[in-house]
């Protein structure tokens, strides 16, 4: 959009972390601005203010709706969107019976690029505005991603899936074809507008210790890229890993024998760690993802929130489409608080907000571009409709303090509570959801 845009409705952002700054890190205005020039936010504070100060601006007036950065899924799986909720499996059986006969399809580019554009249309509809997603292990699954996101301006990081073992002949790769496409994509796709390659070996178990070294090697030459990979998801899993690499110390040590551990790291799940493993993600800096609604959903675990934030540990805050059971980035809230409350633990509102926003692209190395409402970042954002529905209309009107007000759509708001998102400072239109 040229020129200013001016939008105007309760603002909420961060001046720090809530988990170690208090909720006090918190930023609300309850007639606030956002003032938008050039993709970006130019200026933040009181609405009636920017309103005087800018008359050329455009206005879009959302009323008692709250603008918040855009959500920002910092691990999701697009090739699994067609099989989201899908019965009665745990994670190794869930993947050979659902995940891998899709991912399969994806060796054709058309279902490829349909299935990649029905993905971001739906996160977007969710108030999602960037995601680090797996693709599958074809070339081609990639493109169709990227080529999706760069239609819509969108910030995206992602990357091929590596497997040479352990899959259906038609979704193995080797090490070297791993390493060439990773490589060719990751120059094709790097730092293309608003573009990141990841360097995506799937887990331990699907990938030789030969697959696991050319991906370390590749990272060692591009430090600059992100890698993600899984990392102690389920007890069964961590058995299998065992049996595979019998030399490994735990888990983690499958990747950091390898050249794959390391601050530009993205470990989804990491609920059942270890103290050595705890202690070594925390020294390196690399970050952990929570992905609260597939942690349920496939049965895996109690993610330990609250111990790891103690460590000190990076976290993001995640889907995990398809294994996760929802697009939503509020469902994905809601679940972590459950998860959390299940550990004796109530996160805040305020951590919940951080987590889905500035700490994922905390996590995903982001966090002085998108995340958070600030002057100079890049204006992606989503406007909430605190009374999306008649049951959350009821409880928000009760409300004494924002968090009060914000907490019922937290728990219980879905797409419908998205009044717009804007990407890149351009609002997206609804109908493709
Ligand atoms: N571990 C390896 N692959 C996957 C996947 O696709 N989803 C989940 N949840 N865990 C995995
Ligand atoms: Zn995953």
């Amino acid at each position: 959009m040229n020129g200013k845009t001016l939008l105007l409705g309760q603002t909420l952002g961060f001046a720090g972390d809530p988990f170690s700054d208090g909720t006090g890190a918190a930023r609300h205005d309850a007639h606030g601005g956002v003032l938008i020039e050039n993709g970006r936010i130019a200026a933040l504070g009181d609405g009636a203010g920017l309103r005087a100060a800018h008359p050329d601006a455009q206005v879009i007036d959302h009323g008692r709706a709250l603008i918040s950065a855009g959500f920002v899924d910092a691990h999701a799986h697009y090739p699994q969107t067609a099989i989201i909720a899908s019965w009665g499996k745990r994670l190794i059986d869930w993947l050979n019976t659902y995940t891998f006969p899709e991912e399969a399809r994806f060796s054709d580019p058309a279902h490829a690029a349909d299935i990649a554009g029905r993905y971001l249309d739906l996160i977007l509809a969710n108030g999602t505005t960037t995601v680090a997603s797996y693709c599958t292990i074809h070339p081609a699954s990639v493109d169709a991603l990227f080529a999706a996101a760069q239609e819509r301006g969108m910030r995206l990081a992602a990357g091929k899936t590596c497997m040479d073992r352990n899959a259906p002949d038609t979704l193995r790769d080797s090490a070297q074809s791993a390493y060439d496409d990773s490589k060719a994509l990751l120059e094709k796709w790097h730092g293309k507008g608003r573009l990141s390659y990841v360097i995506t070996p799937r887990f331990s178990p699907t990938s030789t210790p030969g697959q696991l070294s050319a991906l370390g090697a590749l990272w060692a030459e591009r430090p600059d890229c992100l890698m993600q990979t899984h990392l102690s998801e389920q007890v069964d899993e961590i058995a299998w890993v065992k049996s595979l690499y019998p030399q490994a110390r735990d888990y983690l040590d499958t990747y950091e024998a390898h050249g794959l551990l390391g601050a530009g790291g993205l470990y989804g799940h990491a609920i059942h760690l270890e103290p050595r493993e705890r202690a070594r993600l925390a020294e390196v800096g690399a970050a952990l993802v929570h992905c609260p609604t597939s942690n349920t959903f496939i049965g895996s675990g109690l993610f330990d929130m609250a111990g790891l934030v103690a460590e000190g540990q990076r976290i993001g805050l995640a889907t995990d489409t398809g294994g996760g059971s929802s697009f939503s980035m509020l469902r994905t809230m809601a679940a972590a608080y459950e998860i959390a409350q299940l550990r004796g633990h109530a996160l805040h509102p305020a951590q919940l907000w951080w987590l889905a926003t500035a700490g994922s692209a905390r996590a995903l190395r982001m966090q002085d571009r998108i995340g958070n409402l600030a002057p100079g970042m890049e204006a992606d954002l989503a406007v909430i409709d605190l009374a999306s529905t008649p049951a959350i209309a009821q409880r928000a009107a009760r409300a004494g303090d924002l968090w009060e007000a914000l907490f019922p759509t937290i728990m219980m708001g879905d797409d419908r509570a998205i009044a717009a998102t804007y990407v890149a400072g351009r609002p997206i239109p609804r109908t493709n959801a």
